[in-house]
């Protein structure tokens, strides 16, 4: 396999180096706080079956593809696909899949820092208080102690009307993040992963069993798997469910791509794929099991939405045994999953500007960073100054505050669009060459991905396209 131009000079240090990097990146608000937000508000065990359909039939032959796509390229995400392109004897301007995916990447780099901000000021505000739970001698009792229920869900309209403070956070988030991208994909990317993913992954299993110990562990999983035929066929728990696989599994956003460019060729990309997919999905489903037993155990409503992290949890952490540590533990995680995220959301684009600006690094990292902070300054206001700014009053955007059009134009826009191309490409332009001699990847598991590939992801990524244009 002739990978004409581009080399990747920057690469993984093993297959697991890989894998834990990828998950890291796959796991992230979308599982912690938009899962669970989403299964809340879709009634539950429909939204989860129909998700868990998503991820094996859509959003693993993507994954596939788009690793595919990198690897054979060996460059970053936009010049890898014309690699591909090239060698398939197709048009380059197949890379516009990537560029769509990278400005999507950095689109979302730009909400995702505020709301990991948020994150962070709930580390110090739990932080805060473990210290007077240790000081009143109540380290066992409930979080918030002497708090009624409206104060502590006032904690985060308190924190939305203190502009030095919410930005201060989004600064804090957003420099550490640039850091670590600027350490390199070895020397930053890879080393954080192995650290921080192993110590998540303990956090979360540790907090699961806390919650279905404590907490009302039945209702959570009869709400997380009660099977209600009638609801799984409504197209937009469907359409919904995909969107939250797409973004979950960091797909259309030019991500998989570039850390696929990373990868050697001996690595299994099938293999290594499933394992990525599975470990997103459990992620998700365990967090639901995290967090539902808590909020059903204190009583308090299930579909909340977004606020359900920042509101209901902590104040369902009020009636838990050690509700202030749990809470804090349960925060530090979600900033080492945001953190994950974030670097590979940085990323893409600079693995792009390095080469095309032929930018050092370091400087690559530091603009890119600053310009994202600078526009998510503004979704960061959309939370109190600029709530009723609508600069995009048309179309799907109608009535959107500058936050919501970022949300909408990323997950509904940009990543579907990407992620059809995606399937397009591999499934009907790539050369059969590319995908024909690698390894892991042959005999009826081959013919299935094609088969998935060229027909069924097409189909159900149009129709979210479609769907969320007209919806
Ligand atoms: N998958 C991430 C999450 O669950 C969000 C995300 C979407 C992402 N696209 C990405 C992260 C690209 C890194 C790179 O939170």
């Amino acid at each position: 396999m002739a990978a004409a131009g581009a080399t990747a000079t920057e690469g993984w240090s093993s297959r697991w180096g890989f894998i834990l990097a990828a998950t890291g990146s796959a796991v992230g608000l979308g599982n912690l706080w938009r899962f669970p937000s989403q299964a809340g508000e879709n009634g539950g065990g429909a939204f989860v079956i129909f998700y868990i359909i998503c991820v094996v039939l859509i959003g693993l032959p993507v994954l596939l593809s788009e690793t595919l796509i990198g690897r054979h390229g060996k460059g970053d995400a936009i010049e890898s696909t014309k690699v591909v392109a090239r060698d398939s004897g197709a048009s380059t301007a197949w890379s516009a899949l990537a560029g769509i995916g990278m400005l999507g990447a950095f689109l979302i780099l730009t909400f995702y820092s505020v709301i990991a901000g948020w994150v962070l000021y709930y580390i110090g505000l739990f932080a805060g208080d473990v210290v007077s739970s240790v000081q009143n001698g109540a380290v066992l009792g409930g979080a918030f102690q002497g708090q009624s229920l409206e104060q502590i869900q006032d904690h985060l309209p308190a924190l939305f009307a203190n502009n030095p403070l919410m930005l201060g956070m989004h600064a804090l988030f957003m420099a550490i993040t640039v850091y670590v991208v600027a350490r390199g994909v070895h020397g930053g990317i890879e080393k954080i992963a192995v650290y921080l993913m192993p110590t998540f992954f303990l956090l979360l299993i540790g907090i699961t069993i806390y919650s279905l110990a404590t907490g009302a562990a039945g209702e959570a999983l009869g709400f997380l798997f009660a099977f209600d035929p009638a609801r799984l066929l409504k197209p937009d728990v469907m359409l919904a469910a995909l969107g939250q696989a797409f973004f979950s599994l960091s797909l259309g956003s030019a991500m998989m791509i570039t850390y696929g460019a990373y990868a050697d060729r001996k690595t299994n990309l099938a293999s290594t794929s499933t394992i990525i997919a599975a470990a997103d999905t459990s992620v998700a489903i365990i967090a639901g099991l995290a967090i539902f037993p808590i909020v059903f155990a204190a009583g308090l409503a299930v579909d909340s939405g977004p606020t359900l992290m920042f509101q209901t949890l902590p104040a369902s952490f009020q009636t838990m045994p050690a509700g202030s540590f749990i809470g804090f533990l349960f925060f530090l995680m979600v900033f080492f999953a945001a953190l994950t995220s974030s670097v590979a959301l940085l990323e893409a684009p600079t693995a792009w500007v390095m080469k095309r600006f032929n930018l050092a690094r370091g400087v690559a990292t530091v603009l890119l960073g600053g310009i994202a902070f600078a526009i998510g300054i503004l979704s960061a206001l959309s939370f109190n100054l600029l709530a009723d700014w609508h600069p995009l009053n048309f179309s799907i955007f109608e009535g959107q505050n500058f936050f919501d059009i970022t949300d909408t134009l990323t997950g509904k826009i940009l990543l579907p669009l990407s992620a059809l191309l995606v399937a397009v490409f591999v499934g009907w332009i790539a050369d059969k060459r590319l995908t024909d001699h690698e390894n892991g990847i042959s005999g009826g598991l081959h013919q299935t991905w094609r088969f998935l590939v060229a027909w069924l992801c097409p189909l159900a990524v149009g129709a979210i396209l479609v769907y969320g244009l007209l919806g």
